[in-house]
């Protein structure tokens, strides 16, 4: 069943549009993954294609890494993108049964494309919504959603979701851009047109590290792992600038909102967190 709802996400129409023509540059950095990067060392990032795009991939290792996932489980990737972090599950571990969802059908087409099982894992992708997910209750070991839960329409919908479908003891584990007490009343500020919905699109970083612990209270997980990593995703504003000046910003919405993050990042006003959460057994 096909659901209703539509992502207006102008990024993703400039990236699938843009990855039409060859550009290696750009295949490396956005082409597998679309999120930030994770350095260990960010005063040793180089700032090439393959620096970004290892980056890239280690961030992904991050949050799996959180899920504890090894061998034999079932995963559900929600807002899978291009599929990266699936690529990275299958190159990597064995006997998976490999789920990615997605709003968009042309990420989808393109994941399908790129991503293809080893013998020993199984994988699908599947169009479908964050909040309205189209599996029976207790179907998944591990829940992931890298990057994407701020585009979701509701977060507590979406925790609701993950609740019913994980099993019991099983993981959600995510990472989010998330302010800080002090900067949460900025963050629900509207915005004046092209901010409020510009080259990002719909985006709510309004869950500070309290209201995730409310959220998971209130829905009935058990919080397991928060762990801020804003240090080791940095490099990538310059990163991005650096991409930005080679390819030509495709507006002047995405400098800028590019730009505040940055700011809001660099003073420690937002956080990028890597977060997990159990159902109780
Ligand atoms: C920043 S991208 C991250 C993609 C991927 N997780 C990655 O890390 O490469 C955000 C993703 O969330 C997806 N998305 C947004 N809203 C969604 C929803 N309600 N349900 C499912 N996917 C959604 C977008 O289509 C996009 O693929």
């Amino acid at each position: 069943m096909k659901h209703q709802i539509k992502v207006e996400l102008p990024y993703f129409d400039h990236l699938l549009d843009a990855l039409q023509e060859p550009n290696d540059d750009l295949e490396k950095s956005f082409g597998r993954h679309v999120h930030w990067g994770y350095w260990e060392h960010p005063n040793l990032a180089t700032l090439s294609p393959d620096d970004f795009a290892e980056a890239a991939e280690n961030l992904s290792i991050e949050v799996c890494h959180a899920a504890e996932i090894n061998d034999n489980k079932k995963i559900l990737d929600v807002g899978c993108g291009f599929g990266g972090t699936i690529a990275y599950l299958n190159e990597n571990f064995n006997k998976l049964e490999l789920l990615g969802l997605n709003l968009d059908d042309r990420q989808l087409r393109r994941a399908v494309d790129k991503v293809r099982p080893t013998a020993a894992n199984k994988i699908q992708f599947q169009q479908g919504n964050a909040c309205a997910l189209p599996f029976p209750d207790n179907s998944f070991d591990v829940l992931l959603a890298v990057e994407c839960i701020f585009h979701f329409p509701d977060r507590e919908i979406f925790f609701q979701e993950a609740l019913r479908v994980l099993k019991p003891g099983g993981h959600l584990a995510l990472s989010d851009f998330v302010p800080t007490t002090a900067f949460l009343p900025i963050t629900k500020l509207k915005l004046p047109s092209p901010f409020g919905r510009g080259f990002y699109g719909q985006c709510n970083v309004q869950c500070s590290s309290e209201g995730y612990r409310k959220l998971a209270k209130k829905t009935g997980f058990n919080i397991k792992i928060e762990k801020n990593i804003s240090r080791n995703t940095l490099p990538t504003y310059s990163y991005l600038r650096t991409m930005g000046m080679k390819e030509g910003y495709k507006s002047i919405s995405a400098a800028i909102e590019t730009l505040i993050v940055e700011v809001v990042s660099r003073t420690g006003l937002l956080k990028y967190l890597i977060l997990c959460f159990q159902k109780p057994m």
